[in-house]
């Protein structure tokens, strides 16, 4: 399976922090945002993946992950010209994807839950359909809202709704099957001129073939969107990993989990950062290995 992340949008939002800077490249905490996505489609397992990005960011992109193989990766870079949707990230990755199954992530969606890459790796592995996660949150009129009955199937699905009739909102992590090429090539734009991925999902939910995976109490997916949300995720990320010792979303330490890079290529990659806790961090993995 191959992943797509999105670091598209122009961050009007976060202005004037993101006037010169992609809003995906600002730290959350202690490390850049994108890191936060690209973490789960790794935990899922997932290599071979597409960074799509406007073209005057693509270069910071590059500088930050190169060829991706810092983290075992296979990094490949596209360009998103105009912010135009979600969904216009299928259309732009339609090559790359092939004639596989694909996930795709928006660059600035955080996701912290117990035994996740377990979850993901599940998810990953169902050969069709589409899967989506919910998570409840105070003010789904902000999101892609989904409606679930009893036994948790999606009956609706609605974006931005005014009157939202779930508080179940959508999340911006996507896996779907090959399908999804196909529905994505022949979307048109909403009201609002955009190729909406709330779309792309009514239609998997149309066929029967829309998973929803609840996010429930204990996971956090957190809103960047703002200024004080942005922080807040920044305490978040700190005050677990402080109380803890353990990283969110530390890319070499996933990449070595997962076989992706060997011991030595961690070391290098702490060594790197010794400066930081970050790099500490790495090499304390790199002592605790050895003394195994
Ligand atoms: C987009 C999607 C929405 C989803 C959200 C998740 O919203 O359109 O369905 O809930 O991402 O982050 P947007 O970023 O366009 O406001």
């Amino acid at each position: 399976m191959k992943g797509i992340v999105l670091a598209g949008g122009s961050g009007t939002r976060l202005y004037p922090a993101t006037l010169a800077v992609n809003k995906q490249l600002l730290p959350v905490y202690d490390k850049p945002m994108i890191y936060y996505p690209l973490s789960a489609l790794m935990l899922a397992g997932i290599r071979d993946i597409l960074l799509i990005a406007s073209p005057e960011f693509l270069d910071s992109y590059r500088r930050l992950l190169g060829d991706g193989s810092d983290h075992g990766l296979s990094l490949s870079y596209a360009i998103q010209e105009k912010p135009e949707g979600i969904a216009q990230a299928l259309v732009i990755g339609r090559e790359f994807v092939g004639d596989g199954r694909v996930a795709l992530v928006l660059g600035d969606n955080i996701f912290f839950s117990a035994n996740l890459g377990e979850r993901l790796k599940a998810v990953a592995s169902r050969e069709a359909g589409a899967t989506i996660f919910a998570y409840q949150v105070e003010d789904p009129q902000r999101y892609g809202v989904v409606e679930l009955d009893a036994a948790g199937r999606p009956t609706a699905i609605v974006e931005k709704p005014e009157k939202p009739r779930s508080d179940w909102a959508v999340t911006g992590l996507y896996f779907y099957d090959n399908a999804v090429l196909d529905i994505a090539a022949a979307l048109k734009p909403s009201t609002r001129g955009e190729f909406e991925i709330t779309d792309v999902n009514r239609a998997y939910l149309e066929r029967g073939e829309l998973s929803v995976e609840k996010l429930g109490r204990g996971a956090a997916w957190l809103d960047t969107g703002t200024h004080d949300s942005l922080l807040e995720a920044s305490e978040f990320v700190r005050a677990l990993q402080h109380r803890q010792g353990l990283a969110i979303a530390c890319l070499e330490e996933i990449a070595f989990e997962n076989g992706f890079i060997d011991l030595a290529a961690l070391e290098a990659r702490g060594r790197l950062f010794e400066k930081t806790a970050y790099g500490r961090y790495l090499l304390r993995l790199v002592d605790a290995q050895r003394a195994t």
